[in-house]
């Protein structure tokens, strides 16, 4: 039997995930599959019960489960705690620990969130981009890393960026392997003019392009990227990039799309694989039942394409969202004039609703 992990986490984090459960138990009954969903503790919730962002018993958990969804780590509570023991370790655990190399973050515009961005709607129609990040090394990882005492008394803060060809190979695969099922262009984006480390990513991306002559591939340095990111969005389609630079480059992307509670993401690589929003724990909201769960819906959709080989269950859930938006159900993040203010649950509900709907016609 499939079984999902469920890691709801911290702040809106158990709000947002029990709606993309919801989601999944709808879809199991309409697709007749028989899957098990097992709880666990993660982040700060974690903490408090055990001491340990990422206890062992989630990591057997997880270790046994065909694919992990996860909501939120971290809040206030937990920023004073020491480096090692911050719910954010449990995410880079897991990510390490499962060998999730490859984390796809989709930035799509849907058209009816056109007015939502901060940015005008000639210049962010028709974005459609994925972010390619990889999840593994760089700074987050290298070693050495750590606060040092310096001779005179004062300190010196280091991390490492490192990439290794085979860790720049495998994530370029990747990324063209999924430009070839798009539009077929791929922007490797580094900072070769500086830094060594991403003048062997550059050097290596082109060469695994030899194996892909039919994918597109241009270079650009992430400062140029960021630039070019807001002013015109549309020539992108696939971004390839290391992991600090991905990690900025994937908010960006998510402004173009009105809010990053839409945004899904999945990190893939190992045998489990693991699906969650982009967006953060968002405390200052917790429990309000205002929390925009459609970034974790969309990441259940994901999680059912690329983990259970289910992708018309995944446009399915896609097409839901899109109708709902249409129809003008908005959580707070994206409610505009005109519009149905609706919270976590009962956008949930519409959701399920709608798929039930669609479901029904076919
Ligand atoms: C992300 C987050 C994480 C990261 C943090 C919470 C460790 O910002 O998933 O983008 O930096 O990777
Ligand atoms: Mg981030």
């Amino acid at each position: 039997m499939f079984r999902i992990a469920v890691l709801g986490g911290d702040g809106i984090g158990p709000e947002v995930t029990r709606e993309a459960v919801e989601v999944l138990r709808l879809i199991f009954r309409i697709c007749k599959k028989d899957v098990e969903f097992i709880e666990g503790a993660v982040g700060g919730d974690a903490i408090d019960r055990t001491g340990k962002p990422l206890p062992d018993e989630t990591m057997e958990i997880v270790k046994k489960s065909d694919a992990v969804l996860l909501g939120a780590v971290g809040g206030p509570k937990w920023d004073n705690l020491d480096f090692s023991i911050r719910p954010e370790r449990a995410l880079l655990g897991l990510r390490k620990g499962l060998g999730l190399f490859a984390n796809l973050r989709p930035a799509k515009l849907f058209t009816p969130l056109v007015n939502a961005s901060t940015l005008r709607k000639d210049v962010i129609e028709g974005t459609d981009i994925i972010v390619v990040r990889e999840l593994t090394g760089d700074v987050y990882f290298g070693e050495p890393r750590g606060v040092f005492p310096m001779p005179d008394g004062s300190k010196k803060g280091v991390n490492t960026m490192v990439y290794t060809t085979e860790e720049i190979r495998r994530i370029a695969e990747v990324a063209f392997k999924i430009a070839r099922g798009r539009r077929k262009k791929v922007t490797s984006v580094d900072k070769a003019n500086v830094l060594e480390s991403t003048e062997l990513w550059r050097r290596t991306v082109s060469e695994v392009h030899r194996d892909y002559p039919d994918i597109e591939l241009d270079h650009m340095y992430v400062d140029n990227c960021a630039m070019q990111l807001i002013r015109n969005p549309r020539r992108f389609d696939i971004i390839l990039t290391t992991n600090l630079f991905g990690d900025i480059l994937s908010d960006e992307a998510a402004m173009l799309t009105g809010s990053i509670g839409m945004l899904p993401s999945a990190s893939l690589g190992g045998r489990t694989s693991l699906y969650e929003p982009v967006h953060g724990s968002a405390p200052d909201i917790a429990g309000m039942d205002i929390a925009n769960p459609i970034g974790t819906i969309l990441s259940a959709a994901m999680l059912l394409e690329y983990s259970m080989g289910l992708p018309a269950y995944a446009r399915l859930i896609e097409s839901a969202v899109e109708r709902v938006l249409e129809k003008g159900y908005r959580t707070k993040d994206i409610w505009e004039d005109g519009c149905i203010l609706v919270g976590t649950r009962q956008m949930g509900r519409v959701i399920r609703e709608e798929i039930e709907r669609i479901a029904s016609l076919d």
